[in-house]
């Protein structure tokens, strides 16, 4: 994956500053930090690079999920629409907001359809978590129009898409507020990590507050500051931030190389009988960090899968292959345990989860096959790899 293809002498030098100041803190320290902010820069980084008037960086992605729910006012009872395709850490933070995950219908484009949505609309429903799947953006027009329709909040769980955007306007900006991951895996990593990102000042503030004990950052006496909201330890260390000021530096270039190679890759395969690509609407805001595809039926992406395997097709990218055939099952998102005392447990669940029928999202799941594409292949590597992966179909298709 990307982020971790690429680490080098920039990393080292954003971490080796703070190691010489010694200000691992993120607030105050003026007297020994020699200027030098390093979660502020990576803030001011995100802010230049997304658009975005506001980001605050926090400590995971599932940390700036839970964050930007808390900070709309999402909480005890209100129900959360979410896809049931996905990595299970929205899901989690719906749950300890205190609301209720009512999952509704994907589509092609693998995120949440409009009409997938606007089918399990309740009285309940106050929010709408949208989760740009594999590094591209779900369908937000149509996505648009359903919130404002019904009066909800749009949420972006923009964990695995930073640097994509939607008719030019970047991931994380289409409603209330976005959060993105840092974490090893993603295109731009900082270890562990998160970002924020709003238009929304009030929404800004709150998470200043919410993410750091309910601090307002006021004044220059931490221990004498108020505290008007409660709120839990959410905050990115100066050492995690240099990382990701470093990182985030080298996205434009990342996202460059990324879209050559995946246009490479999509090219050839786009004559194969029976293949078809993942829908998208803007394919220019595309972050391409998979080529995501689908065969006719369920038995041959299963086969497809295990051939993938047989063939060593792509170190790196048949792991995340692996991992998406995983996903792909939400068997353990019907079976998750919810913490007790929560929501659900209070107020009784507002679906059947472990008898949940979703066949739209069944069968685009069933039929997918998702590869990752690497920044630093170098032509012949990248030549290589799509032939090994072109023969493998062919042996299925
Ligand atoms: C869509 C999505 N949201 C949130 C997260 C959580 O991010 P983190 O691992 O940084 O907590 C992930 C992690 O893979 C993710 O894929």
């Amino acid at each position: 994956m990307p982020g971790m293809e690429i680490f080098g002498a920039e990393e080292r030098k954003e971490v080796m500053d703070v190691l010489e100041t010694k200000a691992l803190f993120r607030y105050g320290h003026e007297h020994i930090r020699k200027g030098m902010w390093k979660t502020a820069e990576f803030e001011a980084e995100v802010r230049k690079q997304t658009g975005a008037n506001y980001a605050h960086a926090v400590s995971s992605g599932t940390a700036a999920v839970t964050s930007i729910m808390a900070a709309a006012g999402i909480g005890h009872g209100d129900e959360v629409i979410v896809p049931p395709y996905t990595f299970v850490a929205p899901i989690e933070a719906v749950v300890l907001a205190g609301a209720l995950p009512v999952f509704a219908e994907i589509d092609e484009t693998l995120c949440l359809s409009p009409e997938g949505i606007e089918a399990v609309i309740t009285p309940n429903t106050k929010a709408v978590l949208v989760i740009h799947m594999c590094g591209a953006s779900a369908d937000l027009d149509g996505i648009v129009e359903v919130y404002k329709k019904h009066n909800l909040i749009l949420l972006e769980d923009c964990g695995q898409a930073m640097g994509a955007s939607y008719k030019g306007k970047s991931v994380g900006l289409h409603g209330a507020a976005g959060a993105f991951s840092f974490d090893y895996f993603k295109i731009a990593t900082c270890g562990e990590g998160g970002m924020t990102i709003t238009n929304d000042e009030e929404i800004y503030k709150n998470l200043d507050h919410i993410t750091d004990h309910g601090h307002t950052h006021e004044g220059d006496n931490r221990g004498m500051e108020d505290h008007h909201v409660m709120g839990s330890n959410f905050r990115l260390g100066e050492m995690s931030a240099a990382i990701g000021l470093a990182q985030m530096r080298k996205l434009p270039w990342i996202l460059e190389q990324n879209r050559k190679n995946k246009k490479y890759i999509k090219d050839r395969l786009k004559g194969i009988d029976g293949l078809t690509f993942r829908k998208m609407e803007d394919e220019s805001g595309d972050s391409a960090t998979f080529l995501n595809f689908f065969v006719p039926t369920k038995s041959q992406a299963t086969k497809l899968f295990i051939q993938l395997a047989e063939d060593s097709v792509g170190g790196v990218a048949n792991w995340y292959t692996n991992m998406y055939h995983f996903i792909n099952q939400w068997d353990h998102i019907k079976e998750m345990k919810f913490p007790s005392k929560l929501a659900v447990h209070d107020l009784g669940a507002p679906q059947d989860y472990k008898n949940l029928s979703l066949p739209i999202s069944e069968d685009v799941i069933s039929r997918l096959i998702s590869v990752g594409i690497q920044c630093t292949w170098k032509e012949e590597e990248l030549v290589v790899y799509t032939d090994k992966l072109v023969a493998s179909i062919n042996k299925v298709l």
